[in-house]
């Protein structure tokens, strides 16, 4: 029998305080629909419905073309939601994952173990639970004396006796697909909140002596609902945990773990070694021996083999093996450092590509340049590539020598193995192997100097 899945994702969100729909706030780098969508994908359902409502433009854009939406024009509670979903799965034979877009911790392998525990009890529904230690603001699974579950009831429906169950309902659910449908026809608003709650089912079910279970999340971390921003912070806590031990398991030394933040599908190789206060972001991806210091953000950036990162902010760059950046270095979108480059202090590197061997030790901008191999630039380089409406690029050719303090008005062509003399203003095109002298002529005068103030020789006057 197929497997479908329902994502609930129409809700504001009231409690988050925010413009932006809940379920699109992060966690390690991705929303928290995202999230539960991969975890959800373990199952390999044959269909998913994706339900949407507030802001539904904006849900839908973030996985659109892998599951089918439907829309909840208004948000009359979870059962409301569910029964979006009739017009995609109605008929269909089969079990139906039913779960909360904003349960960014429960991970395919619970929703798998739990698929399995429904199917092998032939459960008409199966409700995923974890053991709380403050159940506050969670639904909670009432039993009978045999342990046999009853139904499911709201916090704000509880009684007191009820409120000091510590079983909760995470959210997830597994129902027969058919039963499912027919018994969200039966639900009423009749409750603390005026909604239509999905968790009614189970009492309905219960009461038609339908058999129903619940299957125990060994790690309670998993079934956290994200409601407020107070909860999401827990939420990437966890979720910084979970990546950060996986790396370490695959070889990676981490110098202080609690303050290392790596986006989730971030791809890092063994022997990298990471210090404290690194932040690692999006699709980046690091080589072997590659070490990072603190103080360093890094995102959607290659680093090549043994390179060293220190105290620096790349972007959406490439960088070589055996490279050195910072501290203090910018690396801004699309450039690349080619092997064996070293970037320093008060660097700044946008959109240029820089060869093999390449230095730029300190105080220099690079941008919109093709820079050849070997090349070195003194300190308080710049390339002047903006007029204040276009950019223009600076071709430097292989080996060539800039001088200090030189300023290389752009467009520009430099030859291979030139040399700027410090201080030039370059504004013309070099030959190869030229020599540029872009700068005024000193002139000495005798003496002159006892005219002035600041000299000895008047102050004793
Ligand atoms: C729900 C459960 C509660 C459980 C908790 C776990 C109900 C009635 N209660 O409560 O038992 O312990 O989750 O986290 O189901 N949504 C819609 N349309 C709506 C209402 C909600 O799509 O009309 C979506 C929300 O976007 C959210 C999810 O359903 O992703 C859960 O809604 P939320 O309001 O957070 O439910 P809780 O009060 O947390
Ligand atoms: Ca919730």
């Amino acid at each position: 029998m197929s497997n479908y899945a329902i994502i609930l994702a129409a809700g504001k969100g009231t409690r988050m305080k925010s413009d932006l729909p809940k379920v699109l706030h992060k966690v390690s780098g991705i929303s928290m629909l995202e999230h539960v969508f991969r975890s959800v994908s373990a199952l390999n359902p044959a269909q998913t419905v994706t339900i949407v409502g507030h802001q539904s433009e904006m849900v839908e854009e973030v996985l659109a073309g892998q599951t089918n939406f439907a829309l909840q024009k208004e948000q009359l509670g979870t059962g409301h939601a569910v029964r979006m979903a009739e017009e995609v799965l109605g008929n269909l034979e089969g079990q139906t994952l039913v779960i909360a877009g904003d349960t960014p911790l429960i991970t395919g392998e619970s929703l798998k173990s739990l698929v399995d525990f429904h199917i092998n009890h032939k459960n008409v529904a199966t409700i995923l639970t974890a053991e709380a230690d403050n159940p506050f603001g969670y639904g909670r699974v009432v039993r009978n004396a045999d342990g046999e579950v009853l139904k499911i009831v709201e916090q704000k429906d509880a009684s007191d006796f009820e409120q000091q169950i510590k079983e909760i309902n995470t959210g997830t659910y597994v129902f027969d697909n058919r039963r499912l449908f027919e018994a969200l026809k039966e639900i009423t608003t009749d409750n603390a909140q005026g909604e239509y709650y999905l968790t009614d089912v189970i009492g309905i079910f219960r009461q038609a002596g339908e058999k129903v279970g619940a299957y125990m999340l060994r790690n309670f971390e998993e079934s956290l609902g994200v409601n407020d921003r107070y909860a999401l912070s827990i939420a990437e806590n966890v979720m910084r945990n979970r990546i950060n031990k996986g790396h370490m398991l695959n070889g990676v030394t981490f110098q202080n773990p609690a303050t290392t933040s790596i986006d989730i599908d971030v791809e890092i190789a063994g022997d990298v070694e990471l210090e404290g206060q690194v932040t690692l972001r999006g699709k980046t991806k690091l080589e072997t021996g590659v070490y990072v210091s603190a103080g360093s953000y890094l995102q959607d950036s290659h680093i090549g083999a043994n390179s060293r990162i220190t105290h620096s902010m790349i972007e959406e760059s490439t960088i070589g093996q055996n490279v050195t950046v910072g501290p203090y270095a910018h690396i801004r979108p699309d450039s690349s450092l080619a092997d064996e480059v070293h970037v320093g202090n008060f660097v700044e590197v946008k959109g240029s590509c820089l060869g093999a061997g390449t230095k730029a030790g300190h105080l220099t901008y690079i941008g919109n340049s093709e820079v050849g191999q070997n090349v070195n630039f003194g300190a308080g380089t710049i390339t002047v590539n903006y007029d204040g409406q276009s950019k223009y690029g600076t071709t430097i050719g292989d080996g060539v020598f800039i001088g200090s303090n030189s300023t290389l008005v752009a467009p520009l062509t430099i030859g291979d193995h030139a040399l700027l003399a410090a201080g030039s203003t370059i504004t013309s095109d070099v030959p190869e192997d030229g020599l540029a002298l872009g700068r005024s002529r000193q002139v000495n005068k005798d003496g002159y100097a006892v005219r002035f103030p600041h000299h000895p020789a008047r102050k004793e006057n």
